[in-house]
Order: structure tokens, then C-alpha cells, then sequence
């Protein structure tokens, strides 16, 4: 399973998983149409390698895929290809349908005919609002957006697949990540940009809603660990366990800020919004499961790599000024006011 195909690789977490691979010597093609979300910074430091190869495509581009499989010998695909922001998908769902449904049949098609394995990058957003205690791969799916309805279609189709083809599936479903290169239309980066920017920071609603969260490489590390030694036909959930309510992030997130910089009295600029509609209120995960079988637990300590984290933004503003849009700025002002 030396030569691994990646869609979605020039995103966030697609671009952590790709260097981890490059750099252990893993023959890796990256396939990434660059929507919005998609920025070849994020690859820049591994042009260089000779086991890396970027190719610019849609995952439903059936054809493409498989002249990839084919010319570059592949043996696994992992897939991060994806829209991935609710908010995104409240305003416009189709091209939610379109890429994360119809994208990943077209992947699947090509798995079954070449007999490869397909690793289906998903989320615990499926399992929609877990009240109490922790949802485990069974847990039944209760997806409340138009995103996580979207990620929970191609999770059901991708099983099908697998029992029906028995085609060589196997699922990653990970709470929050965060870390650098993440676009920041989620959280943790509109965070951090309100700071550096002196706006606004939208909370919405009352702010106690809960996510886990994990740091991207350590979700990089657990999917690797996934593709190798993770069993056909299941699933397998990936947190940080690290659950903490949004607003109590952001008054951190403020201080790891504050702490950097020397400035003070940010937290003026924490304005509570309009919330977003069929809000999840608190996600978490059991990972018994990843814990017994594949052995894997997250290494980076929150606070760290939270830290870490801001430090990036700050001295990244060369990528940030490589983001093409700032339309989500517009769907702020209509949707939750000025920020
Ligand atoms: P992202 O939005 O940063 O990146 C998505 C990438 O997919 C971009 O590079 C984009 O150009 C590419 N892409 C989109 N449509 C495509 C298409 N049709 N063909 C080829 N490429 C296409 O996303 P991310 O946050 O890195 O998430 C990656 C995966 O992880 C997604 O499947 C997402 O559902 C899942 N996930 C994300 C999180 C999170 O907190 N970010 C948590 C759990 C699961
Ligand atoms: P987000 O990063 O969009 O991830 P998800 O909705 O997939 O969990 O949001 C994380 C949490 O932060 C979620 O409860 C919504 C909230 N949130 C805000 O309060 N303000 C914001 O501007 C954003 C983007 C999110």
C-alpha cells in the first residue's frame, strides 16, 4: 500500500496528512480541484520531493480518477475532498450533495474496479447532538445539516459498498480539528483573524455549546494508522478528547493572544450573535474503540498546540493574504450582523 492517492489534499487537514506520508517515503498523488478551500501553500515545502505528484481534478471526474489509479500504480485512496463548512451549506447545500455523495461514489466505482482500498474521511457531526455520555461507532446517526447529512449519505453508501462489492472500506469519523492552514470561516481561525484584525468575534448563540477538539497531526497520525492497520468494512472514531464549551475557547484562545502579543482588553471584542439554525449543541466521541484495536491516542497537548496554533496565524501572513475569498465576511454581516 505504498502508493496512496489523496483527494482533498491541498486542504486543511488533507495537507497534514499528505506531508506525513511524503515524508516517510509513501509514493503520494495529491487530487484537488482547489475550490475555495484548497490553497497549494499548503504543499509548497513538498515540491521538492520526488515521491509527491499534485494533480488538479474533481473527485466525480470519473474518468481522471482513473487515469490517476492507473498511471501512477495506485493502491489506496484516501479520501478528505469534501465541502466542509455547515454554515456554507445552510446558504447553498447542493454542491454538498454534489461532491461529498456523488464525489465519493465516483471513488468508490473506481476501488471497486481496480480492488483497492478506500479510506472514507468522515465526521462525529453524523451522529448529530450527543446530550449526554459518548457516541460510539454505533451510535445511531442523527445528522442535522445539510453538511453532516451529506458526510452521513456517503458513510452509509460507502458500507454498501463494502458489504454488497466487498469493496475494501474503511471510515474515519474525528471530532474538531484544529491547527495551522485551517480556513478560517471555522472557528478556532475566526477567532484568532477577529483578534489580529480587531473585529468582531461572533459566538453564537449563548456560546455554551460543546465540541472535542483534536489537533490536526494527531488526527493525521490516527488516519495513516487507520489506513494500515484498520480493519475492511469499519469504522473507527478519532478525538482529542479535549471537549470544552465555545466561549470558554475563546476567552483562552484570547488569552494565548494576549500572552503573544502584549496586547490587552481583547475580549471587548466577543459579541454574542444570532445562532445558527439546528445548532448541535454538544458533540463527543468514545474512542474505545482506535484505543483497543489500532492503539492509537492523541499525543499534543491542548493548551500547546492551541498555542501553537495562534503562532502560526501571526507569522503567516503571507497565507493569509493567499485566501480567495473573504465572502463568508458578507454572509456574517447578513446572517448574525455586523461583526
Ligand atoms: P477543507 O475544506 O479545508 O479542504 C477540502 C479540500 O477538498 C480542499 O482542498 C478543496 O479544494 C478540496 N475539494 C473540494 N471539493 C472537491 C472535489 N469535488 N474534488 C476534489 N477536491 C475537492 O476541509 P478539511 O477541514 O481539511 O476536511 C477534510 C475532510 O475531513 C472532509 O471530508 C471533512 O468532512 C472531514 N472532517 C473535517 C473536520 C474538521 O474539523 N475540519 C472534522 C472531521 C472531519
Ligand atoms: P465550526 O468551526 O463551524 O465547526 P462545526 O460546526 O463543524 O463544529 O464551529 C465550531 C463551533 O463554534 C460550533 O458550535 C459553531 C461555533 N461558531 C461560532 O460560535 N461562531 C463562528 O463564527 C463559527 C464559525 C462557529
Amino acid at each position: 500500500m505504498k502508493r496512496v492517492l489523496i483527494t482533498g489534499g491541498a486542504g486543511f487537514i488533507g495537507s497534514h496528512f499528505t506531508r506525513l506520508l511524503v515524508k516517510e517515503g509513501i509514493y503520494t498523488v495529491v487530487l484537488d480541484k482547489l475550490t475555495y478551500a484548497g490553497n497549494l501553500l499548503n504543499l509548497k515545502d513538498l515540491e521538492s520531493y520526488e515521491n509527491f505528484v499534485f494533480v488538479k481534478g474533481d473527485i466525480a471526474d470519473r474518468e481522471k480518477v482513473e487515469e490517476i489509479v492507473k498511471e501512477y500504480k495506485i493502491k489506496a485512496i484516501v479520501n478528505f475532498a469534501a465541502e466542509t463548512h455547515v454554515d456554507r451549506s445552510i446558504l447553498n447545500p447542493e454542491p454538498f450533495y454534489e461532491t461529498n455523495i456523488k464525489g465519493t461514489i465516483v471513488l468508490l466505482e473506481v476501488a471497486k474496479k481496480y480492488g483497492l482500498r478506500l479510506l472514507q474521511v468522515s465526521t462525529d457531526e453524523v451522529y448529530g447532538p450527543v446530550l449526554t455520555g459518548y457516541a460510539d461507532e454505533n451510535y445511531p446517526l442523527n445528522p442535522t445539516s445539510p453538511y453532516s447529512s451529506s458526510k452521513a449519505a456517503a458513510d452509509l453508501i460507502a458500507l454498501s459498498y463494502f458489504k454488497t462489492f466487498g469493496v475494501d472500506v474503511v471510515i474515519t469519523r474525528s471530532s474538531n480539528n484544529f491547527g495551522p492552514n485551517q480556513y478560517p470561516e471555522k472557528f478556532i481561525p475566526v477567532i484568532i483573524l477577529s483578534l489580529m484584525e480587531k473585529q468582531k468575534i461572533p459566538v453564537y448563540g449563548n456560546g455554551r455549546q460543546k465540541r472535542d477538539w483534536i489537533y490536526v497531526r494527531d488526527n493525521a497520525i490516527a488516519i495513516r494508522e487507520v489506513l494500515f492497520k484498520g480493519r475492511s468494512g469499519e469504522i473507527y472514531n478519532i478525538a482529542g478528547n479535549k471537549e470544552i464549551e465555545n466561549i470558554e475557547l475563546v476567552n483562552k484562545v484570547i488569552k494565548i493572544y494576549e500572552n503573544l502579543t502584549g496586547e490587552e482588553w481583547l475580549s471587548t471584542l466577543i459579541a454574542f450573535v444570532k445562532d445558527r439554525p439546528a445548532h448541535d449543541i454538544r458533540y463527543a466521541l468514545s474512542t474505545d474503540k482506535i484505543e483497543k484495536e489500532i492503539g492509537f491516542k492523541p499525543t499534543y497537548p491542548f493548551d500547546i498546540a492551541l498555542s501553537e496554533t495562534v503562532k502560526w496565524y501571526l507569522d503567516n501572513l503571507d497565507w493569509i493574504n493567499t485566501i480567495k475569498t473573504r465572502d463568508f465576511e458578507e454572509y456574517y454581516r447578513k446572517n448574525y450582523g455586523e461583526r
